[in-house]
C-alpha cells in the first residue's frame, strides 16, 4: 500500500537544489526515506548529509536523467535496497529562454532530452516496478508552461505541455493498476532556475522568468512552502497542481477565453521585452563608466 509520507521511499530528479531539494527535506521531516538524483552530485550528497544531520534519511545519487540506463539502474539501486518504491518525482528541468528565431536545434534537442525524456526515462523505469507490487505515485514537475503559451519560452513551454499530456494519459491508465500520476504546475517558484535557466540552462535572448534580479524574485514564492503545499496535493492525488493559486486563475482565464490569454499574454510579452531591452542598456552603461 501506498505510503503517505511516514517510511514512504522517494526517488527525487533534481534533487540537489530548488523543488527537488525542498521536497526532499520535506519529504525527509515528514519521515519519508528519500533519495536524491542529480547530475550534479556534490551538491545532492551536501543536501542529503544536512538532511541526515536534522534526523531525516536520506542518500544521494549521481544521476543525469538524459540516460536511460543509469535512470534504470537508480531505480533498480532504490528496490534492492529498499524493497519498494512508494514515490518517483520527475523532477529535473532545465529552462531555455528567447525568442524561437534565436533558439538552435541543438537548444530544442537539448531541453527536450532533459525536460522530456528525461521524465519518459524515469516512467519507464519505475512504473513497471510500480504496476508490479500494486502502488506507486508518479509526480512529474511540469510547470504553469505546460497550461498555458509561454512566448520567449517556446522550447521550454512545449517540454511542459509535453509532460502535463504524458502525466493526464498515465494517469488514466496507471489507476487499473492502483498506481497514481500528477503533474506539478508551478507559477514563479524561487529557484536557481530564475537565473538564466539553471545552472544547466540556456538563455539566448529576452527570456523573462528565466532572467529576474534579486527584486523580482522576492516576489515569487518560496520553494519550502511550494513543497509544504504541493505535498499535501499530492496525497490528496491531484491531477494538476498550480501553486501558487494565483496562478490557477490565469489558468482558467486560458481555459474560458484563449482570445482573452492571448492578449494578456501579447501585453505581458511586449512588457518583458521592454524590460530586458532597459536591462541591457543599463548593464551597457555599468560597463562602459557612464
Ligand atoms: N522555479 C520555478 O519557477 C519553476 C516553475 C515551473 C516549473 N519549474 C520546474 O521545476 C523543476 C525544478 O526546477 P527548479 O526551479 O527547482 O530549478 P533548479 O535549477 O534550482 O533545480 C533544477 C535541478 O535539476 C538538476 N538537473 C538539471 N539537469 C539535469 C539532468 N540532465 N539530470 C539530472 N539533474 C538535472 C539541476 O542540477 C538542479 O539541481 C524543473 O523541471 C523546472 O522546469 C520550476
Amino acid at each position: 500500500m501506498l505510503r503517505t509520507y511516514k517510511d514512504a521511499v522517494c526517488l527525487i530528479t533534481g534533487g540537489a537544489s530548488g523543488i527537488g531539494e525542498a521536497l526532499g527535506r520535506e519529504l525527509a521531516g515528514r519521515g519519508a526515506r528519500v533519495m536524491l538524483a542529480d547530475r550534479s552530485p556534490d551538491e545532492a550528497a551536501r543536501v542529503a548529509s544536512e538532511i541526515g544531520a536534522t534526523g531525516g534519511t536520506a542518500e544521494s545519487v549521481q544521476l543525469d536523467v538524459r540516460d536511460a540506463e543509469a535512470f534504470e539502474a537508480a531505480v533498480a539501486r532504490v528496490m534492492r535496497d529498499h524493497g519498494r518504491i512508494d514515490y518517483l518525482f520527475n523532477n529535473a528541468g532545465i529552462g531555455v529562454g528567447g525568442a524561437f528565431e534565436e533558439h538552435t536545434l541543438d537548444d530544442w534537442r537539448y531541453i527536450i532530452d532533459v525536460n522530456v525524456l528525461g521524465v519518459v526515462y524515469g516512467c519507464h523505469a519505475a512504473y513497471p516496478r510500480m504496476i508490479e507490487q500494486g502502488f506507486g505515485h508518479i509526480v512529474n514537475t511540469a510547470s504553469m508552461a505546460g497550461q498555458c503559451a509561454t512566448p520567449g519560452l517556446a522550447a521550454y513551454g512545449t517540454t511542459k505541455h509535453a509532460v502535463v499530456g504524458l502525466t493526464r494519459s498515465l494517469r488514466i491508465e496507471a489507476a487499473q493498476h492502483g498506481v497514481r500520476a500528477s503533474a506539478f504546475c508551478p507559477g514563479v517558484i524561487n529557484t536557481r532556475i530564475l537565473d538564466k535557466g539553471g545552472e544547466f540552462g540556456r538563455v539566448r535572448g529576452p527570456a523573462g522568468v528565466f532572467e529576474l534580479d534579486a527584486t523580482d524574485t522576492k516576489r515569487a514564492m518560496d520553494v519550502s512552502e511550494f513543497a509544504r503545499k504541493a505535498l499535501d496535493q499530492v496525497a490528496q492525488n491531484r491531477e494538476i497542481i498550480v501553486l501558487p493559486f494565483m496562478w490557477t486563475i490565469l489558468r482558467w482565464i486560458d481555459r474560458l477565453s484563449e482570445g482573452a490569454m492571448g492578449r494578456l499574454q501579447t501585453y505581458l510579452y511586449k512588457r518583458m521585452n521592454a524590460e530586458s531591452e532597459r536591462r541591457a542598456q543599463k548593464h551597457e552603461s555599468a560597463g562602459t563608466g557612464s
